[in-house]
């Protein structure tokens, strides 16, 4: 869907040093990247203010893996949006499967930090997704909608919020969802915010597919009409992340 500005996000994870951030956003200051598409990365937090200073792409954004629903505080190893901020990150991740699974972070706290963050100015990349076991047993827009609606009961304008659909079973796997599956999804998705945040909303919020994606396959979900992008982990880290940001051309 051309109105809506194709999107995709390096999710670095806990991986990288210096030099390996350093040579990734070199290699995107460098390459020609597809004008149209919005790019935002993701590194680990103690390398967000060098990557927002050595960025020079204006399409390029820098995103946090986390953030608290406070401003600051006693919260021992949390990370203040406003400190974001400062350091140049204008967006960032929040409930991502591995820190809902691995952190036990619940759809309340991932509602929370999302309104917080939305509140206070830095944009949101929301993450949602069912287990292999929620997909076998049929459940996979039940469990979508019910993040969701965490999320739509604290937060009314949608308009800095991506989504980025992300089945647990295809992340890191190699194991990628097929267009139509993941194009299923999506328009389920996207049905389901109509009906509680407003169609009008529902047709403008971005809805990226992640899991697997790699620099063969991305330009296989080219012509899905509710897959506005991607959320990439491993295939980030690597040259192939720019045939991914380019996927649509
Ligand atoms: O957030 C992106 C992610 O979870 C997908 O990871 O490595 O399967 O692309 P990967």
């Amino acid at each position: 869907n051309k109105a809506r500005t194709f999107f995709v996000g390096g999710n670095f994870k806990m991986n990288g040093s210096l030099e390996s951030v350093k040579s990734i956003v070199d290699r995107l200051n460098e390459s020609k990247l597809a004008a149209s598409t919005e790019v935002v990365i993701a590194p680990p937090a103690p390398y967000l203010y060098w990557a927002a200073q050595n960025n020079k792409k204006s399409q390029v954004f820098i995103a946090a893996q986390n953030s608290y629903d406070k401003a600051s505080g006693a919260y021992t190893g949390e990370i203040s949006v406003n400190c974001l901020k400062d350091v140049g990150a204008t967006w960032v991740i929040l409930g991502h499967s591995e820190r809902r699974t691995i952190l036990k972070e619940t759809d309340e706290m991932v509602a929370s930090k999302t309104k917080f963050a939305l509140d206070n100015g830095v944009k949101v990349i929301l993450c949602i997704g069912e287990t292999l076991e929620e997909r076998k047993a049929g459940i996979t827009l039940e469990v979508c909608a019910r993040q969701l609606d965490a999320v739509s009961s604290k937060v009314s304008d949608w308009s800095d919020v991506v989504v980025a659909y992300e089945p647990v079973w295809a992340i890191g796997t190699g194991l990628a969802a097929t267009p139509e599956d993941a194009e299923e999804t999506h328009v389920g998705i996207r049905k389901h915010l109509a009906s509680t945040i407003g169609a009008e909303q529902a047709e403008k919020v971005r809805i990226l597919y992640g899991g697997s994606v790699n620099g063969k396959n991305a330009n296989t979900f080219k012509d899905k009409a509710n897959i506005d992008g991607f959320l990439v982990g491993g295939a980030s880290l690597k040259p192939e992340f720019v045939d991914i940001i380019n996927s649509r051309e």
